[in-house]
């Protein structure tokens, strides 16, 4: 084991890192077939026993300071507040600014934030209200912020070209005229977008829909947003970002294996993945987790899951009922995708409570969808050199538009991943995500789509060989927008295309 991440991290250097990054989700993809894959190596380490440390040499960079875990409490990212409220509109500051993020307790690291905190504030919109951010950039160095999921004016959309300075600030409208949704902003600079999101650019923004509150979901503080992320860690408790297939651990909220304290009742969760490339698979003991959201909504019905996939990018809302769980259970939220077994956080049962909340049968019509008058094909594959990655066999070029589009039209792209799925490292996963408007997954190589994907979405997995049909339609801006894949990685390297609504 210990020799196999040696070689592939002496392979990351040696052939410039392209192959390894398209590998290094697959070291968790591949441990179904090969349980002792590096990353669950790491995950031995934590599930196993109260004060177990990580031991896990990190190319020679040192070895991650022990924690305890579970033992430091989740953070609910603060709700920021408005500057100003007119009518129909509230303004937001937020900067961007350098910081510190205790994922080791009593070891400071440096992170890059939105307003201080290693996750961002979360943003509350209400579908219908404007809201507009003046994002001041006091970091070191030039950032772009786009809104995941965010129906919005191309100039607002954070181009990754369309940059703001050091001392520069922008103000970005978000018109919120779409479905209610969890959505996320976080850095979008080219090039540097996997390091800057990986460092800490990234926060949660909730739109609330118009009929959502008359449905009686749990709410206020039974409403909480868990942001899971990952990263590599040295001696002093730092963040190590380079381009190699290391196991990475993940953190919740911006702390390792956190603990939080529950009612005896219904919780909403909204869950990201926000990692670099981890395909993560929830487990919650075998508690069932009513799915009742994905990307861009509410799903049209609840979706009962004892599993759930999400891949990087994506968001899917649950609803767990803790009501049947005795005061002082404590219940471990895994990631066991390909045979991992690392916890992500511990839900602690610590009180009895009233709970009016209810989750009806039917939660949403979906919006219509219009026959499709386009198709067309996306093909997401390393480029010819092997070096770096590209879409339809051309890596990313700002200045170059690759698909035009009329506004309004409806078009079903059929996207396919034509990487191999037996590289020495295991299958190369991609994560297909469109800026501007929801899609519909309509099947997986003609086959129906996986549990939860009959939502909006805006972000899908696509396995090698797979094609996998999207239709959206495009409907509401004209201007330039993105469409790439999700592991950061990779459309950093290339794998990212622009769209020209005309
Ligand atoms: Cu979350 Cu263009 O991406
Ligand atoms: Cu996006
Ligand atoms: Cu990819």
């Amino acid at each position: 084991m210990l020799n196999r991440r040696r070689v592939l991290a002496i392979g990351g250097v040696a052939t410039g890192g392209a192959l390894l990054w398209g590998a290094r989700e697959s070291t968790t993809a591949e441990a179904s077939n090969a349980p002792a894959a590096s990353s669950s190596a790491h995950h031995e380490h934590h599930s196993g026993g109260a004060a177990a440390a990580t031991a896990e040499p990190t190319s020679g960079t040192g070895t991650p300071p022990p924690f305890t875990p579970f033992s430091s409490r989740l953070p609910v990212p603060p709700v920021l507040r408005p500057v100003s409220t007119t009518g129909d509109t509230d303004v937001y500051d937020l900067p961007l600014k350098h910081a510190t993020a205790e994922f080791f307790p009593g070891r400071p690291a440096p992170v890059l934030t939105f307003g201080g905190g290693f996750i961002g504030p979360t943003i509350k919109a209400r579908a219908g209200r404007r809201v507009k951010v003046r994002y001041v950039n006091q970091l070191d160095r030039a950032a772009t912020v786009h809104l995941h999921g965010g129906h919005v004016p191309p100039g607002s959309d954070g181009f990754p070209m369309d940059l703001i300075e050091p001392g520069q600030s922008r103000v970005f409208d978000y018109p919120n005229q779409q479905q209610g949704a969890t959505l996320w902003y976080h850095d979008h600079t080219c090039a540097k977008e996997a390091e800057h999101v990986y460092r800490g650019l990234a926060g949660f923004y909730l739109i609330e829909g118009q009929d959502e509150a008359a449905l009686g979901l749990p709410r206020g503080a039974y409403d909480v947003p868990i942001m899971i992320r990952d990263a590599r860690f040295d001696e002093n408790g730092g963040m190590i970002f380079e381009p190699s297939p290391m196991p990475t651990t993940l953190h919740t909220n911006g702390r390792l294996q956190p603990y939080f304290p529950v009612d005896s009742r219904k919780y909403r969760f909204r869950v990201l993945n926000a990692t670099l490339h981890r395909i993560i698979e929830l487990d919650l003991g075998g508690l069932e987790m009513l799915q009742i959201a994905s990307d861009g909504g509410l799903l049209p019905e609840p979706l009962p899951r004892k599993k759930i996939m999400i891949v990087p990018g994506e968001r899917v809302e649950v609803v767990v009922d803790f009501s049947a769980q005795a005061v002082g259970s404590k219940l471990v939220l895994k990631d066991v995708y390909g045979g991992a077994d690392e916890p992500v956080m511990r839900f602690d049962v610590v009180r009895r409570a009233w709970d009016a909340s209810r989750v009806p049968g039917r939660l949403r019509e979906l919006p219509e969808l219009p026959p499709a008058t386009v198709v067309r094909d996306v093909k997401l594959s390393f480029s010819a050199s092997g070096e770096e990655f590209a879409i339809n066999d051309k890596t990313f070029d700002p200045a170059r538009v690759d698909t035009r589009i009329v506004e309004g039209t409806t078009e079903i792209w059929r996207v396919t991943n034509t990487d191999p799925a037996d590289t020495p490292f295991g299958p190369v996963n991609h994560t297909f995500h469109m800026h501007l408007v929801p899609f519909r997954v309509l099947d997986r190589d003609g086959k129906p789509p996986l549990p939860g994907e009959n939502g909006l979405k805006d972000t899908v997995l696509v396995r090698p060989g797979e094609t996998v049909r999207v239709q959206a339609t495009f409907r509401g801006y004209k201007g330039r927008y993105l469409y790439h894949c999700h592991l950061q990685e990779h459309s950093d390297i290339g794998m990212m295309a622009q769209m020209e609504i005309v």
